[in-house]
């Protein structure tokens, strides 16, 4: 059984260093690994990041993060990866990464994600420029997404990693105005395209932690205000034979 604990939405600042410590100090005992499900900071200054990675540096179980749209707010997404790395952390986007866990070859692919919504609500790359940009960006996203999850195609156990949501059920709780703006369809796609035995995004603060993709995948929604916890654990069980 592979225990993998996951939270997003952290959202730290140097006012709020040490606070989650506690119980990240705990994972050890419960988990193999820690999904970091992005918007890790407020607005995505180094200063913040260096608080996320002190939070998480030398922990007892491998770290994976995405960014988030908050990381993004000062412009400098590669400045906070940087820390973050500094810290230990594995920092996804369109990449991914395997973990030997206890004989089971663990992988983890992610992407940031991006909005544009749902079947029969989405956007399309049509009209002016602006809108083409946004949907092709969404969808070189979902491209990355489903391109490393496909070369994790080895592992016992796969994982796709987002910040924005891959389907609508999660986001139940949210103003359904604003789904456009909490995920698209496209990632839903790349996941059951590619297969994963489980998908964990962040974002929906208002939103719902249990969802399935229209392919059978699990969803869930780690966003800190919806499990309203340190992390959530989820068991995943390997194949046997
Ligand atoms: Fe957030
Ligand atoms: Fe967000």
């Amino acid at each position: 059984m592979i225990r993998v604990a996951a939270v997003g939405d952290i959202h730290l600042g140097p006012d709020s260093a040490g606070t989650l410590r506690p119980a990240f100090d705990t994972l050890g005992d419960c988990a193999d690994l820690l999904l970091l499900a992005g918007d890790l900071t407020r607005h995505g200054t180094r200063e913040e990041a260096r608080v996320v990675a002190e939070e998480v540096a030398g922990l007892p179980v491998p770290v994976v993060a995405v960014l988030g749209n908050h990381d993004y707010q000062s412009d400098q997404p590669d400045a906070v990866t940087r820390e973050l790395v500094e810290g230990g952390v594995h920092v996804l986007e369109g990449a991914g990464v395997t973990f030997d866990i206890r004989g089971v070859t663990v992988g983890v692919a992610g992407t940031k994600g991006f909005g544009g919504g749902f079947a029969g609500r989405s956007a399309t790359e049509f009209g002016e420029p602006e809108m083409k940009a946004f949907i092709r960006y969404s969808r070189a996203c979902a491209d990355g997404l489903g391109r490393s999850l496909r070369e994790l195609d080895g592992s016992s156990v796969r994982v796709a990693l987002t910040h924005f949501s891959p389907v609508p059920d999660t986001l139940a709780g949210e103003p359904p105005e604003i789904y456009p703006f909490l995920g698209s369809y496209l990632l839903a796609e790349a996941i059951d395209g590619a297969g994963a035995d489980l998908a964990v995004h962040g974002h929906a603060h208002m939103g719902t932690e249990h969802g399935m993709t229209g392919g059978g995948v699990r969803v869930r929604n780690v966003a800190m205000p919806v499990i309203d916890r340190a992390f959530a654990v989820y068991h995943l069980s390997p194949p046997t034979g």
